[in-house]
């Protein structure tokens, strides 16, 4: 021991006779601060992928567990997107509203009709044996629309669509487990491959053949965002709202949200993805598709309207006007077949809707379009623009009674009308 060490030695001492000397222990102290993380581990095996091993099997064997959801799902468009056609006329749940496809485009049999694409609310369009949309001269009726009552427009025949060859490139928003490689059945005016025709369960969802067997634990995509269903209902850019001949285009409902403050919402706060908003059915689809009204967040708008005569006029009526055109419409009457999802109405008369091409939507809604549809003489008394606006600026503002001229001090208290009993 060197002589440095020794006053250390001497303490050490004294600190164990102390120790003897002292009472109980007291209680422990708090635990010291954790040391410092350890190196990582080596890597595990490799799980199984979710999805690489995953095929798609079909909404009826969907059905087999999810029978509520199917039911409603098949009385909704998605599934009636495109449908193989084997010699006869393809059926649809609305035939009886719709009048049905029963012939094919003049010229042609069932059996030279590969695909129909559409049929169920709006129009539509065949794909003959060669895989090629069937176009044709300018006076060829190609196309079957479905009438459209509000512009007293019947179902018919019309042409249009003027190609020798018209490819069929459309099957990426029509059908599930689309791959853009090769041709369906080998048809050459087709492009890309696909599952199963029309939009299916697993289109939204993922393919599912191990959730089937496993349903507790292979888990299924729920993507909830707008996004998703921007795939199919948005055009390329949804930054822009395309418009043609006086009409938004159509599948431009992910662009219109997009430009409007309800993109703070998504489709699906409003909209059951798995029922039709185009038709109500009593027991599986009562509220048409639609899960939650206007009125639930903007209870102060439907408390407020500046127009005693507009009782029964909905919400929708003015903030998704049918400006859009798939099929029919009258732009006489601002009427299309197709509502637009942009809610906001712009109350100053000289607002242009379209940009100066023609080809692009403002970002709100002008009232020709907002009022005109019902104001123009048919359903509601002909307005022009003038008196429209000055009903539209403040529409849901309250009247607050002006205070002038001020009346006199309140009456007296024998002067009060009483309740008679
Ligand atoms: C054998 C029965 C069965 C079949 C077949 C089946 N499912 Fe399921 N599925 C279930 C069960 C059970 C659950 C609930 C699991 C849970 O709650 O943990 C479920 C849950 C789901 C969910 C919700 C997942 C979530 O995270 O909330 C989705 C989506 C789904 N299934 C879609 C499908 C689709 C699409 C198909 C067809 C491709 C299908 N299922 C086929 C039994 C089935
Ligand atoms: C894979 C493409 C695709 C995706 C994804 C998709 N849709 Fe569709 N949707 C379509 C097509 C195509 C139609 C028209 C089908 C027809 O009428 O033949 C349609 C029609 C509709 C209709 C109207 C018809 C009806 O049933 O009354 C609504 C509403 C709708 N989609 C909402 C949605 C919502 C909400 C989402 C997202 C949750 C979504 N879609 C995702 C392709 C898609
Ligand atoms: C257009 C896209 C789309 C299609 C087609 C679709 N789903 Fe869904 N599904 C969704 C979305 C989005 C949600 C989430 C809904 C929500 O959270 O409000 C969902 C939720 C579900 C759920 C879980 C929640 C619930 O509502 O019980 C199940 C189960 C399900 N879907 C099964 C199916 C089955 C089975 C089919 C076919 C018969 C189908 N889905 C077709 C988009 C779709
Ligand atoms: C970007 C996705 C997308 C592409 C690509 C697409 N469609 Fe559609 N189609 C839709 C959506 C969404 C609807 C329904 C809503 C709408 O019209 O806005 C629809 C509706 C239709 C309808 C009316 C359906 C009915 O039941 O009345 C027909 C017919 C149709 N499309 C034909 C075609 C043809 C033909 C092509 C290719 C030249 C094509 N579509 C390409 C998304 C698409
Ligand atoms: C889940 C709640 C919710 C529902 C349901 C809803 N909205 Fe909205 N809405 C909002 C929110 C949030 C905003 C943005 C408010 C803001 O920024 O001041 C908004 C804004 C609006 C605006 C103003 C747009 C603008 O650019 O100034 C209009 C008009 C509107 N909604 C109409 C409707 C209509 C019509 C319906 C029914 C079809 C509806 N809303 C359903 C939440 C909702
Ligand atoms: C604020 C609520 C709301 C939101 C958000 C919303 N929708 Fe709609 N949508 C409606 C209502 C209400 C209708 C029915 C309008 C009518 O028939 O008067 C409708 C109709 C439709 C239709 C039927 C065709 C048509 O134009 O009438 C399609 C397709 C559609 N919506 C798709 C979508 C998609 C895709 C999204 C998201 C990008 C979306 N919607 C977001 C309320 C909404
Ligand atoms: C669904 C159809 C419909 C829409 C959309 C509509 N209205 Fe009306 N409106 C009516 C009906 C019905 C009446 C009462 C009878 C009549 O004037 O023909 C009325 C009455 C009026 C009147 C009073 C006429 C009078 O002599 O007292 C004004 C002004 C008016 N609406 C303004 C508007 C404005 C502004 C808009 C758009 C922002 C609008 N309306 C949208 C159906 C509609
Ligand atoms: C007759 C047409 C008409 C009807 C019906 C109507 N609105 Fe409006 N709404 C307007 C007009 C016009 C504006 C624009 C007012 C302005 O800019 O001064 C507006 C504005 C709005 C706004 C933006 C905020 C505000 O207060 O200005 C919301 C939100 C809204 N409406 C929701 C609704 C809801 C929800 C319903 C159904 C209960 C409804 N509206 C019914 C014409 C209508």
């Amino acid at each position: 021991m060197s002589l440095k060490a020794l006053p250390i030695a001497c303490l050490l001492l004294l600190l164990s006779f102390s120790a003897a000397c002292r009472g109980q222990t007291g209680s422990a102290g708090p635990v010291g601060p954790a040391g410092a993380t350890g190196p990582i581990g080596p890597v595990g095996p490799a799980g199984q992928d979710a999805t690489a091993s995953q095929s798609y099997i079909g909404a009826e064997t969907c059905e087999q567990c999810h029978e509520a959801i199917y039911a409603k799902y098949t009385l909704s468009a998605h599934p009636h997107a495109l449908k193989e056609i084997t010699n006869a006329s393809p059926q649809f749940p609305y035939d009886d509203l719709t009048g049905g496809l029963t012939e094919p485009p003049a010229g042609y049999d069932w059996n030279d009709i590969a695909l129909v694409i559409g049929g169920f609310g709006w129009k539509a369009r065949f794909v003959g044996s060669d895989g090629y949309l069937i176009a044709g001269a300018a006076d060829a009726p190609t196309q079957y629309n479905f009438a459209n009552e509000t512009v007293d427009a019947p179902a018919r025949w019309v042409a249009g669509h003027v190609a020798e060859q018209e490819i069929f490139d459309c099957a990426h928003c029509h059908t599930t487990g689309y791959v853009s490689q090769g041709r369906q059945d080998n048809r050459e005016g087709i492009v890309g491959t696909w599952q199963f025709a029309g939009v299916q369960c697993e289109a939204c969802h993922g393919p599912g053949s191990r959730h089937a067997v496993d349903p507790y634990g292979v888990f299924l995509r729920v993507d909830r965002s707008s996004q998703m269903c921007g795939q199919c209902h948005s055009r390329e850019n949804p930054a822009v709202i395309d418009a043609a001949d006086g009409f938004e285009r159509q599948y431009v409902h992910y662009d219109g949200l997009y430009n409007s403050k309800h993109f703070a919402i998504s489709c699906i706060t409003c909209h059951d993805p798995h029922a039709s908003t185009l038709y109500t059915d009593e027991t599986v689809n009562p509220n048409g598709g639609i899960s939650q009204q206007c009125a639930a967040c903007h209870w102060q708008q439907r408390a407020v309207q500046n127009n005693r005569r507009h009782l029964g006029v909905r919400c929708t009526d003015c903030h998704m006007p049918p400006m859009g055109l798939s099929a029919q419409g009258n732009l006489d009457t601002f009427t299309g077949d197709l509502h637009t999802h942009q809610f906001s109405i712009n109350p100053n008369p000289d607002a242009p809707q379209f940009n100066d091409e023609g080809t692009q939507m403002m970002p709100y809604i002008t009232l020709a379009y907002a009022c005109q549809h019902c104001h123009n003489g048919g359903y509601a008394s002909r307005q022009d623009l003038q008196t429209l606006a000055a009903m539209a600026d403040g529409y849901h503002t309250p009247i607050i009674p002006t205070a002038t001229p001020t009346p006199e001090p309140s009456p007296t208290p024998e002067e009060t009308p009483t309740a008679t009993p």
